[in-house]
Parts: C-alpha cells; sequence; structure tokens
C-alpha cells in the first residue's frame, strides 16, 4: 500500500534525478577504502562481493582464488584469520601452507574427511579420538560407506597389519595430544610410514596449537583446528581450520567441501579468532606453565588415584610429546578414589573452576568425559580407551596458578579427602 504523499517526496518528473525515500535508504555508502588505515583487519559483515562489471564477474568466476563473489565461500576476515594461522603452523618451517577458515572444528574435520574419502574406502585412525569425531565416524560417515579401522598409531606392525587387511585405506587420521587421554602419536614415524603408503595424513592439532606442535613440519599433509579452542582463546566464537601445503587439496577438494556443504564462518567470528590470535603465545606459556604446577598439585593428593598429564613423566606419551611438542599443554584428566560419585561431588563444589565442555578459554574449566563430550561413544569403547566413570577433565586456564590449586583443594576437601 502507497503512503500519502509528504511535500518533501520528488513527483514522477523528477525520478530520474532525485531518487525515492526507498531508494536512498538501499543505497551502499562506501567509502574508499584506500583512504582508511584502521590499525586492526577490517570485519566484513557482507554475503556477498560486486563486480565492476560484467567482464570483471566473469573473469573471477574463471578464476575463483582471484577475489571475492560470495561470503560462502570466501570472506576477507575469514581469509586473514586463515592467513594468519597457516603463517604459525608454517612459521621457521621453510614451508609454505594455505589454510581455509570453517563454522567449526567439526566442520573442518569433516571436510577433510569427506573432501579425501569415498564410498567404499577407510579412514586408519587411533582407538581414542574426541567424541565428536568419533561419533561423525560411527554415525555419519559409516552409513555412507566410509569404514574406520582403529589401531595404535605408534605400532608400525598394527599400521602394516590394517592396511594388508584393509587394501581400501584412503586416509590416515591422527589427534594428538587426544582428548581427553592425551594418547600421542609419533608424527614423524607415522607420517614417513604414511608416505610410503602412498596415504595422507590429517592430523587434528587443537590441543597442541601450532605454539605447541607444527604437524605439517613433522611430515603431515592436512592440520585440522577446532579454533573454538585455545587459538580463539577466550571462548568468544565456534571456528575451525583446514592447513595445508597441499594446494591441489586445499584448492580442491577442502575448497569444494567448504563451497558446497556451505559450512562457513561468520565474518565477525573469524574477527574474535584474529583477535584471541595475538596473544597465542602468552596464552599459552601460562596454561602449560600452571598446568605443571595443577599436575604436580593433583599427583601428591589423597583424593586423586591418577593424573594423567603429558607433563608427567610416567604418563606412557611423555617421551613421545616431549620429542615433537615445546611443551605439555594445558589438559589433564584425573581419576578420583571415590568414582563418579566423587567426580560429581568435585565439579559442583569448585568455585573458581567452571563447569563447561569446551577448552582453552581463560578460566579453567572442569568436566565428565563419561556423563558428557563422550556420552555418544559405545561404554566398552569408552572404558577400553581409559574413559571411566570416575575420570574428569581438567582444561586449565590462565588465572594465578594457587587460586585454582587452592579452589580445587577446597572442592575436594568437601569430600573430607584433603590432603590434611
Ligand atoms: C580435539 C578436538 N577436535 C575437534 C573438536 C571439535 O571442535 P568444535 O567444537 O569447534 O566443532 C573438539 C571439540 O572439543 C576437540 O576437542
Amino acid at each position: 500500500m502507497d503512503h500519502p504523499k509528504r511535500p518533501s517526496d520528488p513527483d514522477h518528473n523528477a525520478a530520474a534525478v532525485v531518487p525515492g525515500f526507498g531508494t536512498a535508504c538501499v543505497k551502499n555508502r562506501h567509502i574508499d577504502d584506500k583512504a582508511i588505515h584502521p590499525h586492526r583487519e577490517a570485519i566484513y559483515p557482507t554475503s556477498a562481493f560486486t563486480f565492476p562489471d560484467s567482464a570483471e564477474a566473469m573473469r573471477l568466476f574463471e578464476d575463483r582464488n582471484a577475489g571475492y563473489i560470495y561470503g560462502r565461500w570466501n570472506n576477507p576476515t575469514a581469509e586473514a584469520a586463515a592467513r594468519a594461522i597457516a603463517d604459525l603452523e608454517t612459521l621457521g618451517t621453510g614451508l609454505e601452507a594455505t589454510a581455509r577458515l570453517f563454522g567449526s572444528g567439526m566442520a573442518a574435520i569433516s571436510a577433510a574427511l569427506m573432501g579425501l574419502l569415498k564410498p567404499g574406502q577407510a579412514v586408519l585412525t587411533q582407538h581414542q579420538l574426541y567424541g565428536g569425531t568419533d561419533e561423525l565416524l560411527r554415525q555419519l560417515l559409516a552409513p555412507w560407506g566410509i569404514k574406520r579401522v582403529q589401531v595404535d598409531l605408534n605400532r608400525m606392525d598394527e599400521l602394516d597389519q590394517a592396511l594388508s587387511n584393509h587394501p581400501e585405506i584412503a586416509v590416515v587420521y591422527a589427534e594428538t595430544p587426544s582428548n581427553p587421554m592425551l594418547y600421542c602419536a609419533d608424527l614423524q614415524a607415522l607420517s614417513a610410514w604414511s608416505r610410503s603408503a602412498n596415504l595422507p595424513l590429517i592430523v587434528d592439532n587443537t590441543f597442541a596449537t601450532p605454539w605447541l606442535q607444527q604437524p605439517l613440519a613433522l611430515g603431515a599433509d592436512l592440520v585440522v583446528h577446532s579454533t573454538t579452542k585455545f587459538l580463539n582463546g577466550h571462548g568468544s566464537a565456534l571456528g575451525g581450520a583446514v592447513v595445508s601445503t597441499r594446494r591441489d587439496l586445499m584448492d580442491g577438494p577442502i575448497f569444494q567441501q567448504l563451497k558446497l556443504m556451505g559450512a562457513s564462518p561468520s565474518p565477525f567470528d573469524a574477527w574474535l579468532l584474529l583477535s584471541g590470535l595475538k596473544t597465542l603465545e602468552l596464552r599459552m606459556e601460562r596454561h602449560c606453565a600452571n598446568a605443571h604446577q595443577v599436575a604436580a598439585f593433583l599427583q601428591g593428593h589423597k583424593a586423586v588415584e591418577k593424573v594423567f598429564y603429558i607433563g608427567l613423566p610416567e604418563h606412557p606419551y611423555h617421551a613421545v610429546a616431549a620429542r615433537q611438542m615445546r611443551d605439555f599443554g594445558a589438559l589433564m584428566s584425573i581419576e578420583l578414589n571415590g568414582g563418579m560419585a566423587a567426580a560429581i561431588r568435585l565439579m559442583d563444589r569448585v568455585r573458581i573452576c567452571t563447569l563447561a565442555t569446551t577448552l582453552g578459554t581463560p578460566d579453567t574449566l572442569i568436566q565428565h568425559p563419561a556423563s558428557m563430550t563422550h556420552l555418544p561413544v559405545p561404554r566398552e569403547e569408552r572404558l577400553a580407551a581409559g574413559i571411566t566413570d570416575g575420570l574428569v577433565r581438567i582444561a586449565v586456564g590462565i588465572e594465578n596458578a594457587r587460586d585454582i590449586i587452592a579452589d580445587l583443594d577446597q572442592a575436594l576437601e568437601e569430600q573430607g579427602l584433603s590432603l590434611g
């Protein structure tokens, strides 16, 4: 319905020179960005990009890596964050990598696996993986005809046996350190084996970040990340990344997965990631230093049966981690003497630590894998991987270590099981 005419409205004869009010509202008002020199990277919240003329549009559609067309395919803010991650994953290695940003870590992992595997093929992986990755393999990829074969990736005899039993294996997938048991795959040995078998190796580097470990330099073909965790570092945005030195994979199947499965990141979230990345080194130094102190405290605690932390020499993967990581990260799991009841009491009594199922945030987080992150993993498999009912995962934050320790102590003390 037309609104009543106002005195300021142009009459229809003037329409050619004075646009209507609605047209004036809609008009884009760009400020020449060559005249703007912002200190920080810009956010481009736009779903599409315009072309100066049809010839340029046609050129861009011919070479999709040459510019910006549509937000699901690429966005300058996402590209800036992806470039930062590619730089950090290769810094000092002499390698050149590219990266693509996704809407979450699971989107990046799905893109890597679905981009490299076809129905009838199989992925060779470890026994214990992040619950979401495990569920993806069992519940989503298996019905599409993509099998998983699980072995100890550090045992060459198991790798050889798996390949001779399953010639359909087309990809090797490692998560190191793993969530939550901190299984570590020896990446140099595994990548040498994968190369000799002509299989691409994908590594989930979420727990380590490129500050602690650079899988591409150790021979991996693709690195995947949940940037939701330490890379963003503040728990403020979901995100994922795939990084590789292999342009054929990045411009081919990985780009196609992003473009057609459509799990593209929001430019705002990419910007939050860029912000977080700037303090990655400082945060990781503090996360790791705190984790060493928390692990030492928990190890001496009566209420704690066992501490799983790769910084402790008795952890089965301490030596592997020490070889390929700069430090040992911020994640640990503890087995409490009182089993599940003790785990629940601890989670309910912490005051500084927070009960939440993510990791890599400034605050220390605590959660119960058996009933939370790893609930979809079948019980027998979960127990075989060491994820018992009494296991609690702690993602050590960047508070002052003494406060984290005092909080855990008072929470354990409530159970009448404290040091004293
Ligand atoms: C090791 C690891 N990889 C991938 C993911 C999935 O990441 P997102 O939650 O960003 O999808 C997680 C989440 O906890 C994780 O711990």
